[in-house]
């Protein structure tokens, strides 16, 4: 028997409703398509940004959202992205295909939408390719109120209010496509950059670059070397697969779960190293580009990272969000790479058709943790073994909200066997429980366009209230959403 302690008396941390994040960048059809169709579209269109893609994109609380990149970031120069759009200078989009990008989504359009669906907006700067006055001048559009050159070039342009900036990444990725920069050298840059970063309209959080997945030696460096100076520390870490999304066996699906684990590993780690410069916790660890990475599907562009999303997708996605709930004290932002079209998206686009993948729904079924308050949780469970290596069968996070009601998210990771987990609930009277699961017949099973529904969450029957607790019985490879109250 698998067993659940969950103290709901001893939550200290909230769950930062931006670990629900997402990063849309300039790749493939990401923008252009997934999000911004123009004004002239025939697709029903809102100042050129689908209508439904923000309804559906609303529907699922997305907190927060980063942009224009990516590695897009070091290679974009905003100033091509403001004013009239057929005047508006093209680039290269060297990373993504070399294609030519118009540059007809710029900051005007970037805030649109998340005013338009209600995320608080996360810029990624150029450090890379562009200039400390580049950012400086960019911060002074966006946010400056009174009367200054760039405040006056934002209201020329249409837009009198200035925007709040929540959120400033200070480069992308500097010791790989963002410059090749070793960790001494972009501490000093970070330092450099940051400081014409200022606080005009409320305060700019600054994000400096972390590390990619396992480099603790960039860490190390960037607390010791910067950690005054900035708010969050990024990490990137990808679940790679060697093939498109739909063709694995049980071995590769094994695999997956393994390295989606691994974020947990990476979480403590790097968190550990962050505690030394940085015992307050202060400084948030923004995981801001994370997800499963397969081959593209058959016929794309391989520099559109289009792929498909199965429930194995959906499994990767259930448990790093139940890992960074778990790390709530530490990791106070994520962003899935990518919302739309790239990556493990939450949206599939053709034409003016669209589908929400698995993906979508797990967000769907967790958005209740945003903001809750995080409870401890002590969870015992079998492994599951391929090839003599093992790995814990389920992972689950728990919070409780302001009105009281407790919810808990399990994965049951194991795709042939069932789960019964009993559940201890310490420091809450239960009378009511009810669930949604989201699972398939098999593992590889996904939406398309022509069967959009194939996977969505249904109502779940398979748990019930005990003396002192719950008792949950999990199918294999699901995902479960409880509310208890
Ligand atoms: O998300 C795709 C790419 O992965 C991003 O542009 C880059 O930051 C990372 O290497």
């Amino acid at each position: 028997m698998n067993k659940l302690v969950i103290s709901a008396d001893l939550g200290k941390h909230k769950i930062d409703r931006n670990i629900y994040g997402h990063f849309s960048e300039h790749l493939g059809r990401c923008i252009y398509e997934g999000i911004w169709v123009g004004e002239d579209s025939p697709i029903p269109n809102t100042r050129g940004i689908r209508n439904d893609i923000a309804a559906a994109l609303k529907a699922i609380k997305i907190p927060v959202l980063r942009w224009p990149g990516g590695c897009f970031a070091d290679d974009y120069h905003w100033m091509d992205g403001i004013g009239p759009r057929e005047d508006r200078p093209c680039m290269i989009n060297f990373f993504w295909g070399g294609v030519t990008e118009n540059n007809h989504f710029g900051t005007h359009e970037f805030f649109d939408l998340c005013e338009m669906i209600g995320a608080a907006p996360y810029i990624c700067g150029n450090v890379g390719s562009g200039t400390v006055k580049e950012m400086r001048d960019w911060v002074e559009y966006v946010t400056f109120p009174g009367k200054s050159p760039m405040a006056d070039l934002r209201r020329k342009n249409g837009r009198e209010e200035p925007w709040a900036l929540p959120y400033f990444g200070v480069g992308n990725e500097s010791w790989g496509c963002g410059g090749e920069m070793k960790p001494e050298y972009y501490a000093d840059e970070y330092r450099r950059y940051q400081s014409y970063v200022r606080n005009y309209n409320g305060k700019v959080q600054k994000i400096a670059c972390g590390p990619n997945d396992k480099n603790y030696k960039w860490t190390e460096i960037l607390m010791r070397e910067a950690a005054g100076y900035m708010d969050g520390l990024s990490l990137h870490n990808y679940t790679w697969y060697n093939k498109t999304a739909a063709d694995f066996d049980e071995a590769a699906w094994f695999e997956s779960m393994k390295k989606a684990w691994f974020m947990d590993d990476l979480c403590t780690k790097h968190g550990k190293i962050m505690d030394q410069y940085d015992p307050e916790k202060r400084i948030m660890l923004v995981v801001d580009e994370w997800g499963m990475w397969h081959s593209v599907e058959p016929g794309t562009n391989p520099g559109f990272l289009y792929q498909q999303s199965t429930l194995r997708d959906a499994l990767v996605a259930g448990l790093h969000l139940n890992i960074f709930n778990n790390h709530a004290d530490r990791v106070r932002m994520a962003n899935i790479a990518q919302t739309i079209n790239v990556l493990q998206a939450v949206i599939l686009t053709e034409g003016e058709k669209m589908l929400l993948t698995p993906t979508y729904h797990i967000f769907d079924m967790y958005k209740v943790h945003q903001d809750a308050t995080m409870l401890p949780i002590d969870l015992t469970c079998g492994e599951f073994e391929v090839d003599n290596i093992k790995l814990p069968m389920l992972s689950g996070s728990a919070s409780i909200n302001a009105e009281g009601t407790v919810h808990v998210t399990l994965c049951n990771l194991d795709p042939n066997n069932a789960a019964e987990v009993l559940s201890a609930l310490h420091g809450v009277k239960a009378s009511k429980i009810s669930g949604r699961i989201l699972t398939a017949a098999t593992m590889q099973a996904h939406n398309t366009f022509d069967a959009p529904n194939t996977l969505k969450p249904a109502d779940f029957s398979g748990a019930k209230l005990v003396e002192g607790g719950f008792s949950v019985n999990l199918p294999a490879k699901s995902v479960v959403v409880l509310a208890i109250s």
